[in-house]
């Protein structure tokens, strides 16, 4: 059976992205000699132009059907004001929730030779290299009651966790740290919400199975700090869906760019990748897009879903090589002359 990939550029640089991400997969499938099926479906607010729901049940069900699914990114300023669940964004969410994929991997690294990339001192960002395993699907994103009442003037969501939810993200997170430095922080606001006195309890009694992993524990708010002053302290970095949200934007200041983070998403059956910036509206279909986010989650896609670890080696040496040459697009800062996002996967897919 050949392998089906269901791809899903969504909304502004998604589709520049993915079609990126799809030529260097069909590089690696061409060397292989063995073609990857693709399948395009519609998500977010390209979905809601044709008339649907952000999410169409057709690309749910491909999905499901598929062994992991690549998605670009969603948004689109046009629907800011509906409400949370039919806006573009509802249909991502919704997707990670039908998917399972209740364990959310984002991977920040500063590569050696670009620690003037970024906005942090070079000293300061020297040796960053973490995994933010961040909890996708429960806590305040999806926990019931919520709601909002216009005539008492007020709104509510529920942070909720139960037992097995935190015990299964905590594994993810001590497993990713054994093929890594061996240390786990957990982050959470133990000191004020109940939800995390829960968390708490759960990770450290799950910290027993691998006694050859340092688990610490850090609020948040200590966290987001210790994040930019001194991130090479982290190695995997296992957060609740909200805090991990907002810890991993701050993590993508990091390697220079957002737009060269890949991310995962995993559970029981196929997994989901993305770039982690979004659809950035102001520069969509200009060719200015980093191709490397979406194409180092085909990567992770690879490595992931796939057990295509030794073609996913080539594509993350590939990148690195394209970067280390000096080739950039123009979100990240250095003297050569700025690429698109069509040249700059050619500089990549050219390396494999
Ligand atoms: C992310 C994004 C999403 C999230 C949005 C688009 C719903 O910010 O993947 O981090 O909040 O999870
Ligand atoms: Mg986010």
């Amino acid at each position: 059976m050949p392998v089906s990939i269901a791809l899903l550029p969504g909304d502004g640089i998604g589709p520049e992205v993915v079609a990126a991400a799809r030529t260097v997969l069909e590089a690696v499938a061409t060397r292989r000699g063995e073609p990857f099926e693709f399948s395009t479906h519609a998500i977010g607010a390209s979905a809601l132009k044709a008339g649907g729901p952000a999410l169409p049940p057709d690309t749910l069900d491909a999905c499901r059907r598929a062994h992991a699914v690549l998605l670009g990114a969603v948004g689109d300023p046009t629907f800011d004001h509906l409400p949370p669940a039919e806006r573009p964004e509802g249909g991502l969410l919704a997707l990670r929730r039908g998917l399972g994929v209740y364990a959310n991997l984002r991977p920040a690294r500063l590569w050696p030779g670009f620690e003037d990339a970024g906005p942090l001192r070079p000293e300061v960002a020297r040796g960053a290299d973490l995994l933010i395993v961040r909890e996708l699907t429960g806590g305040l994103y999806f926990g019931e009651p919520r709601g909002i009442d216009h005539e008492a003037g007020v709104a509510f969501n529920t942070m909720r966790y139960t037992t097995g939810e935190i015990e299964r993200i905590a594994r993810v997170a001590f497993d990713a740290a054994r093929r890594r430095r061996k240390q786990v922080t957990s982050v959470d606001k133990a000191n004020v919400l109940e939800t995390s006195q829960l968390w708490r309890s759960v990770v450290t009694r799950v910290a027993a199975e691998y006694p050859d992993v340092t688990l610490n524990h850090m609020y948040v708010d200590a966290c987001a700090m210790v994040l930019i002053t001194a991130p090479a302290r982290f190695d995997v970095v296992l957060t609740e869906n909200l805090f991990g949200d907002i810890l991993s934007d701050e993590a993508a200041v990091l390697p220079g760019s957002i737009g060269l983070l890949p991310s995962a998403s995993l559970g029981d059956g196929p997994g989901l990748y993305e770039p982690v910036h979004g659809s950035a509206p102001d520069i969509a279909g200009r060719d200015m897009a980093n191709p490397v986010g979406a194409i180092a989650s085909a990567s992770l896609l690879l490595r992931h879903s796939l057990g295509l670890v030794a073609e996913a080696d080539a594509v993350d040496a590939a990148v690195e090589g394209a970067l280390r040459a000096g080739h950039r697009t123009a979100d990240l800062r250095g003297s050569s002359p700025v690429l698109g996002c069509k040249a700059m996967t050619e500089k990549i897919v050219e390396r494999l």
